[in-house]
């Protein structure tokens, strides 16, 4: 297939209306707010909706069936889908498309879409812990030996649903894990929100591709790491995914009146990945930045056991307390904002564009002050537990819940979720039991100083016997 083509980006830029007679209400940017006109005219041209020669996302026929073609092919999918609410929608919908009641094996640290998804479909959720790195404490993600343990003692599991890479880039030997599900006659599906630029022509340079190696459904946020709009993601589906479900989930969780502008940009972005033929230089380009700002500063290494870092993905690391604070204060300065800070780390994030690494290396490698540092090994620290919740959705849906003191909470059952950065996996998952492990490992991270989100001296909890009255 010619890969250059844009057949809906296209559509969207010759579309020849003297006088619109339909929505949106801005008709095509005449009617606007006044001061805000200049900046938005250009995409309001855009941002049109179903009419004639722009065909319909929800049934397409016409030139967003010819773009999603396009995805499918340089993907090697055997259908592909356009997002317009981000990997949020694609994880929404396969998860409702496994349907109600069914076991599930989610990676513990996976997104809050997927836990949204599982409680949608009321499904029956079995936790893993991910491995972790030995000196940051970040996750890493899960061993194809731990997902062989835990679809043994879950065999009747329906799907398993990992993440890959991790936000701080870190991406699994997905193939194992593929052939580990074929053999449990398992579903494999990964959310690969931060790899839409894994794709068969960026390999070896960059990660394989979950689709690749073997998965049966995979989200990419094309917003997150190619020139796509923000909410501009897609969903592949591999030859063992019934389409059908998954469409109808999409039309229920989708909006009737997707933006043509993210639309567009998912078409275009398609065709930057396509076209891209410098996936090596850019890797290349990336190395050399990287040993640069190494003379500075300490970063997440390259791999950490079999876990294999995305080149687009920088995160500084240090054991000295508040310096996370001080790396953001002089990137600041310079009018540089990072991805992400934790008391461990920072995260910076690059685009594909070998030009534009170049001067974002080169800029932050000026930011920084050198400091000392003394080379660590950073290992793989095995996941422990494999859970699952005391109450099925519906039924934590209908119990009444109370706050108790934190030291008073053992035996009782989580009605809130509790997660502590880094490493970023929940310590409490609403509908677990609290055991004492729980309270030991909070005390532990709040010595050492980590935000833990919903951390006040109170818990919420859910009242054993009580329901709610309707
Ligand atoms: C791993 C992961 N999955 C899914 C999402 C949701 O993606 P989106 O913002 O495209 O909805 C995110 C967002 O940060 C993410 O980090």
């Amino acid at each position: 297939m010619n890969q250059s083509l844009t057949p809906l980006f296209t559509a969207l830029k010759h579309k020849n209306e003297t006088v619109s007679c339909h929505v949106p209400g801005h008709k095509n940017g005449r009617v606007f707010f006044e001061e805000a006109a200049p900046c938005y005219k250009d995409i309001l041209r855009l941002d049109a909706t179903e009419i004639e020669g722009l065909d319909d996302l929800h049934d397409p026929e016409g030139v967003i069936r010819e773009a999603e073609e396009l995805l499918s092919s340089l993907y090697d999918s055997s259908s592909s889908f356009f997002l317009t609410g981000g990997s949020t929608a694609g994880n929404l919908a396969l998860l409702l498309a496994a349907g109600p009641g069914e076991k599930i094996i989610v990676q513990r640290n996976s997104h809050q879409s997927v836990f949204h998804g599982l409680e949608l479909a009321d499904q029956n959720p079995v936790f893993l812990a991910p491995e972790t790195d030995s000196l940051s404490g970040l996750a890493l993600g899960i061993s194809s030996g731990q997902l062989e343990q835990a679809l043994s003692s879950h065999p009747e599991t329906k799907a398993v649903f990992l993440t890959n890479p991790t936000y701080e880039g870190y991406t699994l030997p997905l193939k194992e894990h593929a052939a580990v599900c074929r053999a449990y006659d398992t579903l494999l599906v990964v959310d690969e929100a931060h790899g839409a630029h894994f794709l068969p022509g960026s390999s070896p340079w960059f990660p394989k591709s979950a689709l690749s190696a073997g998965a049966d459904a995979v989200v990419q946020s094309a917003h997150k790491t190619l020139p796509a709009m923000t909410m501009g993601a897609w969903l592949h589906l591999g030859e063992r995914m019934e389409k059908t479900e998954v469409k109808r989930r999409l039309s229920m969780i989708q909006s009737s009146s997707p933006s043509y502008p993210i639309m567009g940009s998912l078409d275009t972005a398609r065709a930057y990945a396509a076209e891209k033929n410098d996936w090596k230089e850019t890797a290349e380009v990336i190395s050399l930045h990287r040993k640069m700002l190494e003379t500075k500063v300490r970063l997440l290494p390259e791999s950490i056991g079999p876990y294999r870092l995305d080149p687009l993905k920088v995160n500084l690391y240090t054991e000295e307390e508040g310096r996370p604070e001080k790396w953001q204060e002089q990137m600041k300065s310079q009018g540089m904002f990072p991805e992400l800070i934790s008391p461990v780390h920072l995260l910076a994030v690059l685009s594909l564009d070998k030009e534009e690494i170049s001067e974002t290396m080169e800029k932050l490698v000026s930011v920084f002050s050198r400091e000392t540092c003394t080379e660590k090994v950073h290992e793989p620290v095995p996941g422990k537990g494999l859970t699952s919740l005391v109450y099925t959705y519906r039924e934590m849906f209908t119990k009444k819940t109370r706050e108790v003191l934190w030291e008073e909470s053992e035996g009782l059952t989580a009605a809130e979720t509790v997660i502590p950065y880094p490493p970023g996996i929940p310590l409490l998952l609403r509908g677990e039991r609290i055991h004492s492990m729980h309270l030991k490992e909070r005390n532990r991270l709040r010595k050492k100083g980590v935000r833990i989100k919903g951390n006040r001296e109170k818990l919420k909890v859910f009242d054993p016997g009580e329901d709610k009255k309707s």
